[in-house]
């Protein structure tokens, strides 16, 4: 049975939610599920908006069936080749054949090292940026995203009502329950956080290609967004378009320590545990403590993308750095992390080397201040001590 939304007079979604997936891409955690969505224009010409995730096909393919009630489909616009959306590209070709796949030259490509089955060239409308594409009362235009998140990426915008369909750009983790705009939920308490583990895990690397599309973006009359994941935006579009502005020039949202420490028998995160308790009494409010042993790195990332100040304290671990420290270092600088002052807070028994290497691996970030003042503990903090952490808090705690 159907389960279909109107979006606009003639603009209908016809995606679907996983609660299912333990782990996005095979690697983040989602207890909130997903939503993949996909979008159809009923005009003269009827448009389908990318497909879906293949756990979620068999609701799609009823929407969609639903929907054109025996019209044919016409086009089918891929804005985006990776498989959470475009999985359905041959089964769409097999149940209405004569639709044109709306695309550009890097998607074709695509499109045939995915699905091997040669189509003919008149089964593709390829189009360059900036073309347009007439469906009757709706004209369609093309901008290209390229790396946000692959080098395909394109976005459609429909001139005539200004809706942005934006592929995975202002997407989110969490499934939709009903509620498909962010303004029927308390996006700000509710969702926040997951989109900005969305963003920064999933494009969180391409900050430059995304402000060069929010450049592109602001010449545009945007009335509304339609993402591939998470909630359509149809008023305060603001919000989120700064928040992506500021993600993606690697600025801090606000003033904020992360602490992530590594530690084996405790006395690493003790060590973490007395400096947050000096920061608070230097008047520091938003302390976030993170063992990441426990907590899954994206998490983490996400949180660095949010705060100031970072510190990271590991035990010294087969001669090299705590393993899951080690695993978040290399993921936060793949992420591309910028403009951060960082601190750091080492642990060794006999020979501590993770505060060196840390500082060796994170010289890869960009206009990151890494602190001086390594804090070095033997087996566990030392009464004469507390005065560097001391030290460590007031400076952290400076503007
Ligand atoms: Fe939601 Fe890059 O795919």
């Amino acid at each position: 049975m159907y389960n279909i939304r109107k979006v606009t007079e003639d603009l209908y979604w016809i995606g679907s939610s996983d609660r299912r997936l333990a782990l996005f891409e095979n690697v983040y955690p989602i207890p909130q599920g997903v939503a993949y969505n996909s979008y159809v224009l009923t005009d003269k010409k009827t448009v389908l908006f990318d497909t879906v995730d293949s756990a979620v096909a068999a609701r799609f393919f009823e929407n969609l069936r639903q929907i054109l009630s025996g019209k044919p489909l016409d086009y089918m616009v891929i804005n985006h080749m990776e498989p959470d959306h475009c999985s359905q590209i041959a089964n769409i070709m097999r149940e209405y054949p004569s639709v044109k796949i709306v695309c550009n030259t890097k998607t074709k490509q695509m499109i045939e090292q995915f699905f091997p089955q040669t189509y003919a060239e008149d089964t593709f409308l390829l189009i360059k940026e900036g073309d347009t594409l007439s469906t009757g009362n709706h004209e369609l235009t093309f901008i290209f995203a390229p790396m946000v998140h692959w080098p395909e990426v394109m976005l459609t915008f429909d001139k005539t009502t200004g809706t942005l369909f934006s592929a995975d750009a202002f997407g989110t983790f969490g499934a939709l329950n009903g509620n498909i705009f962010a303004d029927e939920v308390d996006f700000e308490k509710d969702y926040l956080d997951e989109a900005r583990r969305y963003y920064t895990n999933i494009v969180g690397k391409y900050g430059q290609q995304v402000q060069m599309l929010l450049k592109k973006a602001s010449a545009l009359n945007i009335e509304m967004i339609c993402p591939l994941h998470g909630f359509i935006w149809r008023q305060n579009l603001q919000f989120i378009l700064e928040k992506y502005n500021k993600w993606s020039a690697y600025e801090p949202e606000e003033k904020g320590v992360v602490i992530a420490y590594g530690s084996i028998y405790g006395n690493t995160e003790n060590a973490a545990e007395i400096l947050a308790s000096k920061l608070a009494e230097q008047g520091v409010k938003n302390i976030k403590m993170y063992d990441v042993s426990v907590t899954h790195p994206s998490y983490i990332i996400s949180e660095c993308f949010k705060y100031s100040d970072l510190i990271f304290a590991a035990s010294t671990y087969n001669a090299g750095i705590f393993v899951n420290m080690e695993n978040l270092l290399h993921d936060i600088i793949a992420h591309n992390l910028q403009n951060r002052k960082i601190f750091l807070i080492d642990n060794g028994s006999w020979a501590p080397i993770a505060g060196k290497q840390m500082r060796e691996l994170l010289q890869g970030l960009k206009n990151c201040n890494v602190s001086e003042n390594t804090i070095s503990i033997k087996s566990a903090l030392q009464e004469n001590q507390i005065s560097a952490l001391e030290q460590m808090a007031k400076e952290i705690a400076l503007p």
